[in-house]
């Protein structure tokens, strides 16, 4: 609930193996330590994806720590407070650990965190919103099996003539089975009624691009983004484009079609939006089955005509734009490396000194510049931001460091209907600026990173810093 507080003590009680191939030349938690899984244990840290938390409350990827004490710099204890004070949305936690965060997620450590408020509550006392039973969380991953029914991970080696051997980090994972909640070949028995779903894509690498099918046969409306409602309810006209991260807040209208069965599909090629498409099983995420009883003891709620009573804007004026780089180099193995940068300096390690330095209880602009060939969606910590559009550029590119010059900008296309509330997570297309405008009221240290985890635990991650008034 909004304003109530929850204190939590995350405990750390992994064994001293990764049930995971673990690359150990990549920037990890325990790289230039002399710590060891086997002695100290796998290192962890929660991070609560869309909360609005203090930095010692964040869950940094530097904040880890292991079930025998040991822990990394930006550790700040295992006791973590919540404060829950922005809107009603959808969150969902995850481990952060720097360089882990791909083998820990997939081996199972997400989960959702729901927030409501009391506009939200008053919207369900006045049956605006399907509840109870009729409101469903649905987190959506894919994942591979070995044939004994393990969980499978990629472990397989660099292909490069000076690998110190042991399993190497892949650009991207793909599972071909997609798991609904935890379970395979997932389905839902409903009433022929209004249903509220609530999506997550917890994927490492998989954007998924759902429909019934390639439409939508019966009603489906969108009525929220990651960080609350949208202004008013939106009815999907086409697929709906989920990237790792990003969650959508959903109304599904059985009515009428007792004894159907829907088909949830995925189209989105792999990795997106020019890799392969979509091939069976991993085009069909979950079936509704509309097999139960109408119980007719419950009245069908009716969406409202506006769902907040204003549309998401800032009132102050932005104090910077800032102008941003997604850029491809390779490590020192030949291995793609996809990175975060700025447009003037080039692309910029997770090690370089901090270049986004918002003053704190300001607004500002950044325009992220996707020189690479794959979407990539980009996630702050700490706030909430609007998408104010996206635009195509051409420029003169550096191509050591990737730093862009003589820039020449498109015209600016609003953000899609679906990206109209509140967001912390935003799609980044290939050669397209992507805007955003975020307001930062605690002061510390964040980082913004891609959310493809793959990215993220190979250096596609930097910090930003709140600062004080008065100093830059
Ligand atoms: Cu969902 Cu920094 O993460
Ligand atoms: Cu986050
Ligand atoms: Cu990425």
């Amino acid at each position: 609930m909004k304003n109530r507080p929850v204190h939590i003590r995350w405990v750390n009680a992994l064994p001293r193996r990764h049930l995971l191939p673990l690359d150990t030349t990549v920037h990890w938690a325990f790289r230039h330590t002399r710590h060891t899984i086997e002695r100290d244990g796998v290192p962890a840290v929660i991070h609560l994806h869309g909360g609005h938390n203090d930095p010692g409350s964040d869950g940094h990827p530097d904040a880890w720590y292991t079930a025998t004490g040991v822990h990394g710099p930006r550790y700040a204890g295992d006791r973590f407070c919540y404060g829950n004070t922005q809107q009603a949305a959808t969150l969902w936690y995850h481990d952060h650990t720097l360089g882990l965060t791909r083998l820990s997620v997939y081996a199972g450590l997400a989960g959702f965190y729901f927030l409501r408020d009391w506009h939200e509550l008053s919207l369900m006392k006045r049956n605006h919103l399907p509840q109870g039973p009729y409101e469903c969380e649905l987190l959506l991953q894919d994942r591979m099996f070995s044939p004994d029914g393990r969980l499978a991970y990629p472990d397989v080696p660099a292909p490069a003539a000076d690998w110190p051997g042991g399993p190497s980090i892949q650009p991207e994972v793909f599972g071909q089975v997609l798991l609904v909640n935890g379970k395979a070949w997932p389905y839902l028995e409903v009433e022929p009624r209004q249903y509220r779903l609530r999506l997550l894509n917890g994927s490492n690498s998989r954007f998924f691009r759902l429909s019934f099918g390639g439409s939508w046969p019966i009603p489906v409306t969108q009525i929220g983004t990651e960080g609350g409602f949208l202004p008013r309810p939106l009815p999907l006209d086409k697929p709906l484009l989920l990237s790792p991260g990003e969650r959508v807040d959903l109304v599904a209208d059985f009515r009428h079609h007792g004894g159907s069965r829907f088909t949830l599909t995925n189209d989105a090629p792999t990795p997106f939006p020019g890799g392969a498409p979509a091939a069976p099983p991993a085009d069909q995420v979950l079936q509704f089955r509309v097999s139960r009883p109408l119980d007719e003891r419950v009245p069908e709620p009716e969406l409202p005509s506006r769902l907040r009573a204003a549309p998401v804007s800032l009132t102050s004026e932005p104090a910077r734009t800032r102008r941003l780089l997604l850029f491809e180099i390779e490590d020192q193995y030949g291995r793609t490396k996809p990175q975060l940068g700025t447009v003037e300096k080039g692309v910029l390690a997770w090690s370089d000194p901090v270049t986004e330095n918002p003053t704190v209880d300001t607004a500002e602009v950044w325009e992220i510049f996707n020189t690479t060939a794959d979407n990539h969606p980009i996630h702050l910590h700490l706030v909430r931001f609007s998408v104010l559009g996206r635009a195509t550029f051409t420029a003169d590119q550096d191509p050591r460091t990737g730093a862009l010059s003589r820039i020449h900008l498109g015209g600016n296309r609003p953000p899609d209907p679906t990206e109209q509330g509140p967001k912390d997570t935003v799609q980044a297309p290939p050669g397209q600026v992507t805007r955003i405008r975020a307001y930062f009221d605690k002061r510390g240290l964040y980082p913004w990173h891609c959310h493809m985890l793959e990215h993220e635990d190979h250096e596609m991650m930097r910090n930003f810093h709140v600062g004080r008034r008065g100093r830059r």
